[in-house]
């Protein structure tokens, strides 16, 4: 049937998602797929539902497309979704409510604080101690993310973040490895691929050191004892399935330096598919191809 490729869309990932959605689509094209480009960005609902596809491969990143709301619309429409439903794409996509629920689950994040423009800054920094985060809840690719190191830099952090989201994240800033740990399948079947280690520059793993300069580097298999792998595999298994995430995910995990503790940081339900991206990294690790992974995703999509 007519599949579907949805890239591009409205968020601030908009750039990262015309990335992302190429590869995918090239990918299943190349694997005699009929498939076509679709911006929601650009264009309309009603031009979506006349374009009659069989199922859809959601390559948008961030709101309007990561964030259940298009998932909404393609429910209504009858049209089978890669990736989470509505509500663990809603849930994912805010990264505070996806800290209660795993905090609930007893999964562990860092401690954080939601502030608006009544709280108290220094109390905050008091509490969590410096460094710390501070994050816009809604977006993705380090959007609007500071690392406060000091208080007086603290207001124009909360400044930044607030300009992109109605409310703001602080977290308490945990020293140690980074790692990602990208996820196939539902429920049950959930299963962790090899897990990534990223080295940024200076720690600094943000938007331009994701996606524009190859100064990042990258180990997969990650270098870990194995029972801190699958310990590590297994707490973001739970996460996924704690927030109820379909089809693939990526939940993203620091490990704390002093106690080789992991904690989880966001999940993310739609992630990057580019030549710079983890999930695709992780696949072939394990020996899955870019393009074998793009079918395994496409053929996950549900109603
Ligand atoms: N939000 C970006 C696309 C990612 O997580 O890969
Ligand atoms: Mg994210």
């Amino acid at each position: 049937g007519k599949v579907g490729v949805l890239f591009g869309g409205r968020s601030a990932e908009r750039e990262i998602s015309n990335m992302s959605g190429s590869g995918v689509l090239a990918a299943l094209q190349s694997k005699g797929i009929d498939a076509h480009a679709f911006d929601p960005g650009q264009r309309s609902l009603a031009e979506l539902a006349a374009e009659k596809f069989d199922r859809v491969f959601i390559a948008l990143h961030g709101r309007f497309g990561e964030d259940g709301s298009l998932q909404g619309a393609l429910e209504l429409l009858g049209i089978p979704y890669t990736g989470s439903g509505v509500t663990a794409s809603s849930v994912g996509m805010d990264k505070i409510t996806t800290k209660i629920v795993w905090l609930h689950q007893g999964l562990p994040t860092p401690r954080y604080a939601v502030l608006n423009a009544q709280s108290d800054l220094a109390a905050t920094a008091a509490d969590l101690g410096l460094p710390l985060i501070v994050k816009p809840p809604h977006e993705g690719s380090t959007i609007g993310i500071t690392k406060v190191t000091e208080a007086a830099e603290f207001q124009a952090a909360y400044d930044k973040a607030a300009a992109l989201d109605d409310s703001v994240l602080a977290e308490e800033f945990v020293t140690g490895r980074e790692f990602t740990v990208a996820i196939l399948g539902s429920g049950a079947q959930a299963r962790a691929l090899p897990i990534v280690e990223i080295v940024a520059p200076e720690g600094n793993y943000d938007y331009q050191n994701k996606y524009f300069t190859d100064d990042t580097k990258y180990f997969c298999p990650a270098a870990l004892p194995d029972a801190l792998t699958a310990e590590m595999q297994r707490i973001a298994v739970e996460a996924y399935r704690a927030l109820g995430c379909e089809g693939w995910g990526r939940v993203d995990v620091l490990l704390r330096e002093r106690d080789q503790k992991p904690f989880l940081l966001e999940v993310n339900t739609s992630p990057g598919m580019t030549g710079h991206s983890l999930v695709p990294m992780a696949a072939r690790a394990e020996g899955i191809s870019y393009e074998d992974l793009c079918v395994e995703i496409l053929r996950s999509a549900r109603l």
